[in-house]
């Protein structure tokens, strides 16, 4: 996931930085969102000018970038991979915290809104990230999340490091978690062609610059993985809006 993650981020930003910024968003959206599952996301989360996001595991930041563009969100994002937050950095100027999902350094109940998209198939404890987001949110407060599910059983290999939550799973974690889902989509509409190619002109001159690069080889597995698992219907995506009940306990409120 480094590879994936990491090194790939910081190559995507240099390719855009070649580009120009028109290329920026579409390629920094690396959890399969686009405009429409975007929009989805930012209106049943009732976004808008001054709303502070937080945004989990934000990668090279697209979805972010996008809604301070769109909605006029003040985001802040969080994410483990380091070369992922410089890379973010640069491309969008937005703040960005190195940390763990599951170690969220903020105070309790001090964001109105955050988003969790295409990360939790990647989190091995996906009750804490959950947990923690819960505590940063204020009452009443929405959660948005893009969760790529399994469907039946799977029998073609996952991704490395990637375990996909059944629906139901899902809802049960989050219900666990303090949340009341409030809303899902399913199979949100993909990409308008002008944001696929750009996405794909970026790759391809990230392919073209690093061909030799194992951590190049390494990701392109991982996305080959991925397609594969979506084209026999053994993943799907799954947009969610859960909304952050009152806590369930004084212990809580205490964190
Ligand atoms: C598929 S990418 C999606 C990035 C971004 N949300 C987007 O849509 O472009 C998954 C991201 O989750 C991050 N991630 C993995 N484990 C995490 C954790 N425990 N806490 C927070 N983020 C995590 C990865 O580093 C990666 O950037």
């Amino acid at each position: 996931m480094v590879a994936e993650f990491d090194d790939v981020a910081e190559w995507t930003a240099d390719a855009v930085e070649q580009l120009g910024p028109a290329y920026a968003v579409p390629a920094a959206c690396r959890g399969s969102a686009n405009p429409a599952a975007l929009t989805w996301l930012a209106e049943v989360c009732g976004l808008g000018p001054g709303t502070t996001l937080l945004d989990v595991g934000a990668g090279v930041g697209g979805p972010s970038a996008w809604a301070a563009e769109r909605f006029g969100v003040r985001p802040v994002l969080l994410e483990p991979m380091p070369a992922a937050c410089r890379a973010a950095a640069r491309l969008f100027g937005l703040p960005v915290l190195t940390a763990d999902g599951a170690r969220i350094p903020l105070r309790a109940e001090s964001v109105d809104a955050a988003w969790c998209i295409g990360v939790l198939d990647t989190v091995r404890d996906k009750a804490a990230v959950l947990g923690e987001i819960h505590r940063v949110l204020r009452p009443g407060g929405s959660l948005g999340l893009l969760v790529v599910v399994a469907q039946g059983r799977q029998l073609l290999p996952p991704p490395e490091g990637n375990r996909f939550p059944t629906r139901r799973e899902l809802t049960r974690l989050l219900t666990a978690a303090g949340f009341r889902t409030a809303g899902h989509l399913d199979r949100p509409g993909g990409p308008p062609p002008s944001w696929r190619r750009r996405a794909e002109r970026v790759e391809a001159l990230v392919a073209a610059r690093h061909q030799s690069d194992p951590a190049l080889a390494l990701a392109a597995r991982q996305a080959e993985r991925f397609t594969r698992l979506f084209t026999a219907g053994q993943i799907a995506i799954r947009l969610v809006h859960a909304v952050r009940r009152p806590c369930a306990s004084p212990r809580d409120d205490a964190r």
